[in-house]
């Protein structure tokens, strides 16, 4: 799929964030290699180390669904209100989390840049030296 349709299904997800306690909203869209699309969002609660991210939520419903292959994730995320999406790097966790499921040298990790462009990283530049338990 297009990078910019994909980034365009993130914000999509994003809609979706419940995010009542730091009001930073996030969605994610995931492909698969065979083009089909796993959206996620941001789900926060009030026991607050129950908070999932976006990017998890996404690779969760997918890997539940039995899919294993997976081309590129598009993330965006921002404090509610804001008229523009800064740049929403993954944290550590979700990382690691897509580490445990992708291909590093090939994963796609895309986000938006500060003038709306696209940034494209692979996992393995996000998370060199990824633990793999041997
Ligand atoms: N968050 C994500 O969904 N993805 C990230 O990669 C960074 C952080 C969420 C977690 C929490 O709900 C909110 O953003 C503020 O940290």
């Amino acid at each position: 799929m297009d990078d910019r349709e994909l980034i365009r299904l993130a914000h999509q997800a994003r809609e979706r964030a419940y995010a009542p306690y730091s009001n930073f909203l996030v969605g994610a869209a995931l492909e698969t290699r065979e083009g089909k699309v796993y959206l996620g969002c941001n789900i926060e609660n009030a026991s607050y180390g129950a908070c999932n991210c976006a990017e998890r939520t996404a690779f969760f419903k997918a890997v539940s669904e039995g899919e294993r292959d997976f081309v590129k994730i598009a993330i965006v995320g921002g404090p509610r209100g804001a008229e523009t999406c800064a740049t929403c790097a993954p944290c550590g966790i979700c990382r690691q989390v897509m580490s445990e499921f992708c291909e590093n040298k090939t994963f796609q990790v895309l986000l938006e840049g500060e003038a709306g462009e696209i940034l494209r990283f692979t996992l393995d530049e996000l998370l060199p030296l990824a633990f793999e338990k041997t």
